[in-house]
């Protein structure tokens, strides 16, 4: 056992120093020179060789999402290189399906500029920017989630009702990494010198520098707007909002959007929470049932034992289960984790909500 153990590790220190052996001889050797690189078979810039395509594009001013900051790891950084990419790398093969692939996608955090490069991405992306924003407002709306708002000075910013951005917290005491994070929007379209975000705690590098380190008054860069979730103009049907915890904060930027340009569809946000304690925004929730005649607030409390709760108990899909009768014309914005995105799918699904209008923000 222990044999097989010390080998195990030996092997494994083998791969970490050839790797740094590697990257420091490409650091060293490669010097690859000026490259030219086109993007939408439009745009040409020429940019030093060697470094990531993806640090290529941010220093000019082109904004992929990153929300893992360039490690490899969480597949938001994808963009199609029709020419020059080199091989696929291992690192990028985990998190490229076979459709992606076939496409020529490649991570950019991962794809090094060596030669000539072509890469095709979307239009919208040339409409994101890096804001320097001031902290102006931060206040905990439930133990765990901070409501935030951002100046922008004289800056705008252009998005949709339910997109994202991306926070970058910065090295601070215990964290010598600087990383990008993805927060949705909770503020109106029409509040374009601002940007609002709810930010709950997880302990990991970003949340903890907005829980522990940041405070009003400090300098944020966010960079934006970026995402495929959001409001759907062409719809006009009734609509399912669900979410919970901070996936709150896309809703109420959809529901912002709806109360500014009295969009009086027939609505139902089911909003998930432990305990009482974690409901939060309800002056806002309670000017929307004002502002809109035929909207409805439906909380589902998981974990409440207070007879004084008179809401619905358990979860959301249970919930959806028992106040939707017919979904068939309905549209859904759901905005959550996963499993909880996947099991409110079902619910939906039972009750003859279309697939391809349920769209969706996994977090
Ligand atoms: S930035 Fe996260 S995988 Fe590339």
């Amino acid at each position: 056992m222990s044999t097989i153990l010390t080998t195990t590790l030996i092997i494994s220190a083998i791969t970490s120093i050839l790797a740094a052996i590697l990257t420091a001889a490409d650091r060293t050797v490669g010097n690859y020179g000026e490259v030219k690189l086109t993007i939408n078979n439009e745009k040409t810039y020429t940019v030093e060789g060697g470094t990531s395509l993806l640090s290529t594009l941010r220093n000019e001013k082109i904004f992929i999402p990153s929300a893992c900051g360039g490690k490899g790891s969480c597949g938001y950084c994808k963009v199609v290189v029709t020419e020059g990419g080199g091989p696929v790398l291992a690192t990028e093969l985990p998190l490229l399906t076979k459709e992606e692939f076939a496409k020529n996608m490649r991570l950019s955090c991962q794809c090094k500029l060596k030669q000539d490069i072509k890469i095709e991405i979307p239009e919208e992306l040339f409409n994101v920017k890096e804001y320097a924003s001031t902290v102006v407002k931060m206040e905990k709306v439930t133990p765990t989630i901070k409501y935030l708002r951002f100046d922008l000075g004289d800056e705008e910013i252009n998005f949709r009702p339910g997109q994202y951005v991306q926070l970058k917290a910065p090295a601070y005491e215990g964290n010598d990494e600087e990383v990008y994070r993805a927060y949705s929007v909770a503020s109106s379209v029409n509040d374009k010198h601002a940007i609002e975000l709810l930010i709950g705690y997880t302990g990991g590098i970003a949340t903890t520098y907005v829980h522990q380190h940041l405070n009003v008054g400090d300098n944020v860069h966010i960079n934006g707007p970026y995402g495929d979730f959001y409001y759907h103009e062409d719809d006009n049907g009734p609509i399912i909002l669900a979410g919970a915890g901070t996936g709150m904060a896309p809703i109420l930027s959809i529901l912002k959007y709806m109360a500014e340009n009295n969009i009086n569809r027939k609505t139902i946000f089911f909003f998930g929470a432990k305990t009482m304690s974690d409901l939060f925004m309800l002056e806002q929730i309670k000017y929307f049932e004002e502002k809109l005649p035929a909207f409805k607030f439906i909380a589902t409390l998981s974990r409440e034992e207070s007879p004084d709760w008179n809401g619905d108990r358990g979860r959301v899909p249970d919930s959806i289960i028992k106040h939707v009768e017919n979904g068939e014309n309905y549209s859904a914005y759901l905005c959550g984790s996963p499993a909880m995105i996947d099991s409110i799918i079902k619910s939906l699904e039972e009750k003859n909500v279309p697939l391809n209008k349920i769209y969706y923000d996994k977090f």
